[in-house]
């Protein structure tokens, strides 16, 4: 077993690819809270294994399973999907977190489309949006590289793909996604704060992930739901199951969002 975490998702690629057969994949595709029943749309599933069947998937979170990788037929190629990621709050560390990711780029997978819930910022982008991230600003005083790895994020979230994604729907938005370091929600100061940064959404995944897919040459696609305001900006209390009630209501949406895009890679 490996301490490079690297290393560690080389061998868990391994695994992988065993277990499908399969070493080539469209894309990977990592589902945020609310986005998990947009994945039944984006294809006929082929194989579904537990990442903790994988070396170096931490183990499951107290509110919940740790989450699957499904092998899914879409669009005539084959699509990595993730139900489930792992979080910095849940304290396993910065490698933990970009596991996944790492794992998908060293099982074959060029392109990683990473999908979240967020807050949104702006008043002219309604609940239940899908919103490209245009770019991060990343608080969460973290990184996933280690070392001398002076990677130029200038064009992180690639142009390219995001042109793809409004082929497929040309009403997209585009956004910054402000990363914080969770689990609380933020306080209207701090949303006052994001927003005079120049962040259009905010949460709590996304930009070491994206971070990590591109220290590894992968193209990165990132695509928020907004699942409510952020704090302050309504009347309505923050709460986990509205953010969940917001992507159940958005699957049927999203789920053709992504399988328009995989279809274009
Ligand atoms: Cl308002 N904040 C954070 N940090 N994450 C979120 C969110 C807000 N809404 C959904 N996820």
């Amino acid at each position: 077993m490996s301490t490079d975490p690297i290393a560690r998702a080389r061998e868990a690629a391994d695994a992988l690819r065993e277990r499908t057969g399969t070493d080539s994949f469209r894309a990977a595709v990592v589902l945020g809270s609310g986005w998990g029943p947009a994945a039944d749309a984006l294809g006929e599933t082929v194989e579904e294994v537990p990442v903790t069947d994988l070396p170096g998937f931490p183990p499951p979170a107290v509110t919940g399973h740790a989450g699957t990788v499904r092998v899914v037929s879409s669009g005539g190629g084959e699509v990595l999907v993730f139900l489930g990621r792992t979080h910095l709050y849940e304290g396993h560390g910065t490698d933990a977190v970009a596991h996944a990711v790492r794992t998908a780029v060293q099982a074959g997978a060029g392109n990683v489309v990473l999908t979240n819930a967020a807050g949104g910022l702006r008043s002219d982008v309604p609940v239940g949006s899908p919103v490209l991230i245009a770019d991060h600003i990343n608080l969460t005083a973290r990184s996933p590289l280690s070392g001398a790895d002076f990677v130029d994020l200038t064009t992180l979230y690639d142009p390219r793909l995001r042109a793809l994604a409004r082929e497929v729907d040309p009403s997209l938005p585009e956004g910054v996604y402000a990363a914080m370091s969770g689990p609380q929600f933020e306080t209207p100061a701090e949303i006052r704060m994001l927003r005079a940064l120049g962040a259009d959404l905010v949460g709590m995944s996304t930009a070491l992930e994206a971070i990590a897919a591109r220290a590894l040459g992968a193209s990165v696609l990132g695509i928020s739901l907004v699942t409510n305001v952020a704090a302050g900006l309504s009347d309505q209390p923050l709460d986990h199951k509205e953010v969940l009630d917001t992507g159940r209501e958005a699957a049927a949406g999203l789920g053709d969002l992504l399988a328009g895009v995989v279809a274009k890679l």
